[in-house]
């Protein structure tokens, strides 16, 4: 085992730089995208595919290659859900440790996970190499490290799980980081790349021959049958099988009980001197992953981390700044160029749930994917579109959307789920945060207590009021004030709302009641209603 780096923490390099003040992902802002029309009328295709994140994108891409009419319905712009908000590390290893992997799935179970996530990289490497996709993919290695000697025991752990897995790993103390690391894990071969340069031609490539991408496009409700319908926004789309890639998916109960939803944070940031090449992510809790971007003429150290859960931090500007000072304490930042947050979604035993929906013939998932979407939400449409094409695909059983893993998942899922009904009595016994709008400064959101009745209201930057019903659309926990995104966020499966009420995740899929003024909304105190899957 390597000598351990001392456990003093680091201290800041002079004051650190400003932070911008609004949220931009860098992917969005380097890059231009076609706008795509509305769904108007019906339609008739062989699948229907609701989102348009990595995930459906490359569903779509693999299921019209083999024969198959699709149509993409998006509710927002493509490629602007999390997709749009990651860091884009590619990597073979997963969020859940690697003795979590094999404590809950066996040493084959977690070998194999290892081999689908491998394949789902190769996948987008394949990709890259047969359209000649410039999106600066190439391949670098992945650290695992520990800062001091407080996660050394980690380290070594997770190594030792490496070398039982076959994995091509080394324990190192050699890590091209500019900081003092006590020992790291080095995994070989993982990659990066820039995931909207990638997304890019497999969308354009998309409509055509009977098959179609539709924005501002939003999903309201999905019948199974024979055929299933899909009611949009705009009209009813007939389609043999339908693929939720919504993120979180748009049942109300049996996967979201699986479920646990996180905030995460990313700066951008210019340094004085080179980024690091290699993908970088610590042991802490929550963790920190590093990378570089080259964007036009400069590459930037892109810094994630100061998880939460979702709905569940008061003060989500906090996290900006604490990451801003994780960074400028190990890193020359000069400035910072962009800086943005989005959920991760946790699944209960460490893998994500990919295939056929419960209770559902011709309606497939894919979520669940935690901090590792990129090749999850590709292996996702590698698996459900095999299934919907009829053919055997190996990984289909392990990551089963309906599996219940009996031990694991009821551990976590006390301690992960308890948050939907505590949250729906809690929420309701809770005090208002404030008695009167007048106690509303401008740019601040809280839930005011109006004739008896809480009211989640916002005052813009011009004053204006905006008052709507706390009550989420979903299954009616009451929404949060998220005060760097400017947002109404549920604690209890992770749906956003705009300030003026408009779903900005799901799985809600109807926007916040607007209380006009005047007038306040009822607030039903009934349980939640009997949900249908
Ligand atoms: C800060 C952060 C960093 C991350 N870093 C990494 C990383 O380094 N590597 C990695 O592999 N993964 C990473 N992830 C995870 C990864 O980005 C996501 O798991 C992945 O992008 C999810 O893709 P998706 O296609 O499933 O979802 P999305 O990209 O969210 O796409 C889903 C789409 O569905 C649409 N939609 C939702 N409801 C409806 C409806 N009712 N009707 C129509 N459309 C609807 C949404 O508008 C959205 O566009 C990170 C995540 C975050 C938040
Ligand atoms: S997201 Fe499920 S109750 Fe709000």
């Amino acid at each position: 085992m390597p000598v351990p780096a001392t456990s003093k923490p680091l201290s800041r390099r002079g004051r650190p730089p400003r932070l911008p003040s609004s949220t931009r992902s860098l992917w969005i802002a380097s890059t231009r995208y076609p706008r795509f029309p509305r769904l108007r009328g019906d339609l008739e295709v062989d699948v229907a595919i609701i989102g348009a994140g990595i995930t459906g994108l490359t569903a779509a891409t693999l299921l019209k290659a083999a024969g198959k009419t699709v149509a993409v319905l998006e509710a927002q712009r493509v490629a602007e859900g999390v997709t749009g908000y990651t860091t884009a590390h590619l990597t073979e290893v997963v969020d859940a440790s690697l003795r979590t992997l094999i404590s809950h799935f066996g040493e084959d179970g977690a070998r194999d996970a290892l081999a689908a996530s491998r394949a789902s990289l190769d996948r987008i490497a394949a990709f890259v190499q047969e359209r000649g996709i410039e999106c600066g993919f190439h391949r670098l290695p992945g650290f695992y490290f520990a800062e001091t000697e407080d996660g050394l025991e980690d380290v070594q752990k997770e190594y030792e799980a490496a070398e039982r897995l076959g994995m091509k790993a080394v324990l190192t103390e050699d890590v091209p980081l500019p900081f003092p690391v006590a020992a790291a894990v080095r995994f070989e071969d993982q990659a990066r790349f820039h995931v909207r340069q990638y997304l890019l031609p497999l969308l354009l490539a998309i409509p055509g021959g009977g098959s179609h991408v539709f924005e501002d496009t939003r999903a309201l409700d999905v019948e199974d049958g024979s055929p299933c319908q899909v009611k949009a926004e705009g009209g009813v789309v007939t389609a043999r099988e339908v693929l939720l890639a919504t993120h979180v998916p748009l049942n109300k109960l049996f996967l979201q009980t699986k479920l646990a939803h996180f905030r995460s944070y990313v700066l951008a940031c210019r340094i004085d001197g080179p980024v690091p090449d290699g993908l970088f992510w610590d042991t802490a809790d929550p963790y920190h992953y590093l990378r570089g971007q080259e964007v036009e003429d400069e590459t930037l150290l892109v810094v994630g981390g100061e998880d939460h859960k979702t709905g569940q931090e008061e003060d989500t500007e906090a996290r900006f700044r604490a990451l801003l000072e994780y960074a400028a304490a190990r890193f020359p930042v000069r400035a910072v160029r962009y800086r943005w947050s989005a959920q991760v979604v946790e699944p209960v035993d460490g893998l994500p749930f990919l295939g056929r929906n419960s209770l559902s013939a011709h309606v497939y998932v894919g979520t669940g994917y935690s901090g590792t979407g990129m090749t999850f939400g590709t292996l996702a449409a590698m698996v459900t579109s095999d299934l919907i094409l009829g053919r055997d695909n190996r990984w289909a059983r392990l990551f089963d959307a309906t599996r219940v893993k009996p031990r694991a998942a009821a551990r976590q899922f006390v301690s992960e789920n308890v948050d939907f009904p505590a949250h729906f009595l809690a929420d309701r016994l809770k005090k208002a945060e404030a008695d009167s709008l007048r106690e509303l400064a401008v740019g601040q959101g809280k839930l005011v207590e109006v004739e008896g009745k809480k009211v989640a209201a916002y005052r813009d930057e011009d004053g204006t009021l905006h008052a709507l019903d706390p009550v989420c659309t979903h299954m009616r926990c009451l929404v949060e004030f998220n005060d760097a995104e400017k947002s109404w966020d549920c604690p209890c499966h992770g749906s956003r709302f705009d300030t003026d009420g408009k779903v900005l995740n799901g799985p809600a899929v109807k926007d916040l009641g607007i209380i006009e003024q005047g007038g306040a909304a009822s607030h039903p105190l009934e349980p939640p209603l009997a949900p249908r899957e």
